[in-house]
């Protein structure tokens, strides 16, 4: 009988082994470990795997994490969606990729070479396979529903010095800064630093720094909690080869809460992971946001925080024309390991800038969708999570005077174009859901 091959990876949460990722031939599964599972303190992994309603959940919990051939678990030719997630999709996979000589469809690998610098507090790693016993059996076993194979475990590549992997679409490196404004480096040449993403500008679009910059500002103005974040030269960037990855004198530097100096790495999962989507479904249904919004309600300590976040965020989305809010770019952070809350907002970018060319149809119709949507949109999502409509739309009114106060004025300083500064204006001037607002009940921002 021929001999099946399969490579293991581990899979932590910081020191805690959760499970582990076996592929043989294309198929990749993920199966958690049993002591994973019989820990009741354990960390939490995903909302996607993780029932955390103890009366009735600690059930499914187990069982996700047990059973192969759910979709969560097991996948044909790529890695279940909570993984695809952790890997980037734009120029930096096709860099990745090509650093690793295999194809951007090897998620597999490309997890194996970046799996010391994944988001939040995941560590993968190749499995000690001398030490596997009876779970190369297991993970064998689950393939062939119970009948035994004769089975072998094969090396892994060891992971390349100093990759990293940050989801997204834009290139993108994740440094360690060594002083501010002065030096950054990768990782793994420096020490403790606070860690930041550094956005790089597109070699098709040279202002998406500055156009970025301009929407964290906006969003700040707005009282979005966002990230520490500010412009920087690129010839404070101590790395090879930089100028072949940066076609202009700066960047995006943006703090990363998930790697905060002198702490260790806390735990993220974006609303694709939540809702055991694929990247490629980032621009999910109404139904998806609603899922996390009710895990909000049903686990967030501070449920009512976070809610009134995340309805600031979409209305200083509508308002400057960020039609790319998908569901890749609202994470869940683990402060205590265990409960979610709503993490800082990131990718916040005025991206009607670059609509009308014909060339991002997927936003030009969330455009269409924006420039419709009225108070009573973010209502009905709001009653399907269980959140108090009143307070809602007291929170949206709320958010569209700051606006009306903070952002004229600001939109003169920011380094906009002249065409972008006006599209802006125009929506404050009276997009639908200001002027559905405005009808629901006076406000200081239909005053004048
Ligand atoms: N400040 C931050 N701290 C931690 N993680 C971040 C931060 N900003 C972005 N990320 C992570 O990096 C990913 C890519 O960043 P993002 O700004 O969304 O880039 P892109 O424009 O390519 O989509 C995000 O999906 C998120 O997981
Ligand atoms: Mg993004």
């Amino acid at each position: 009988m021929m001999r099946a091959r399969f490579q293991f990876l581990d899979v932590y949460l910081g020191d805690t082994l959760v499970g582990r990722l076996s592929k043989t031939g294309d198929i990749v599964q993920f199966l958690g470990d049993a002591s994973y599972l019989e820990n009741p303190h354990r960390p939490t992994f995903s909302l996607s795997y993780n029932s955390l309603d103890e009366i009735t959940g600690d059930a499914d919990t187990r069982e996700i994490f047990t059973k192969s051939g759910t979709r969560w678990t097991r996948a044909l030719g790529t890695v279940p969606a909570f993984f695809e997630n952790l890997l980037p999709e734009g120029a930096l996979l096709n860099w990745l990729a090509n650093q690793r000589q295999v194809s951007t469809h090897d998620s597999f690998e490309l997890l194996a070479a970046t799996g010391q610098s994944l988001p939040g507090a995941l560590v993968i790693q190749p499995s000690d396979i001398a030490h596997l016993g009876a779970r190369l059996e297991r993970h064998a076993a689950a393939l062939e529903e119970g009948s035994r194979r004769d089975v072998l475990a094969t090396p892994v590549a060891a992971p390349i010095e100093g990759a990293f992997s940050l989801a997204g679409q834009q290139m993108k490196l994740a440094l360690s800064m060594v002083e501010k404004g002065q030096r950054y480096t990768l990782k793994t040449h420096a020490a403790t630093g606070q860690e930041i993403v550094a956005k790089l500008p597109s070699f098709t679009r040279r202002d998406t720094v500055e156009v970025e910059y301009a929407g964290m500002r906006l969003a700040q103005l707005a009282h979005v909690n966002v990230p520490d974040f500010w412009l920087e030269r690129t010839d404070t960037l101590d790395i090879d080869g930089i100028e072949r990855l940066c076609p202009s004198g700066c960047f995006l530097a943006v703090a990363r809460f998930d790697r905060v100096a002198g702490q260790a790495p806390i735990h993220i999962e974006d609303w694709c992971q939540v809702n055991g989507r694929r990247p490629k479904d980032k621009y999910g249904p109404e139904s998806a946001y609603i899922t996390a919004l009710k895990a909000i309600h049903a686990y967030s300590p501070d449920q009512y925080d976070d809610a009134a976040q995340f309805f600031r965020r979409q209305v200083v989305n509508v308002m400057m024309g960020n039609t790319d809010a998908h569901l890749k770019n609202f994470s869940f952070i683990y402060p205590d390991g265990r409960y979610p809350r709503l993490s800082p907002a990131y990718d916040m970018a005025p991206v009607i800038a670059y609509l009308g060319t014909g060339l991002y149809a997927l936003n030009e119709q969330v455009e269409k969708m924006y420039q419709n949507m009225t108070i009573d949109d973010f209502l009905r999502v709001a009653k399907a999570a269980r959140f108090a409509p009143r307070a809602v739309e007291r929170e949206i009114k709320q958010t569209l005077e700051r606006i009306h106060e903070a952002w004229p004025a600001a939109l003169k300083d920011l380094p906009i174009s002249e065409d972008l500064r006006m599209k802006i204006q125009a929506r404050i001037d009276g997009i639908t859901l200001v002027k559905s607002a405005c009808s629901a009940r006076a406000t200081q921002a239909c005053a004048d």
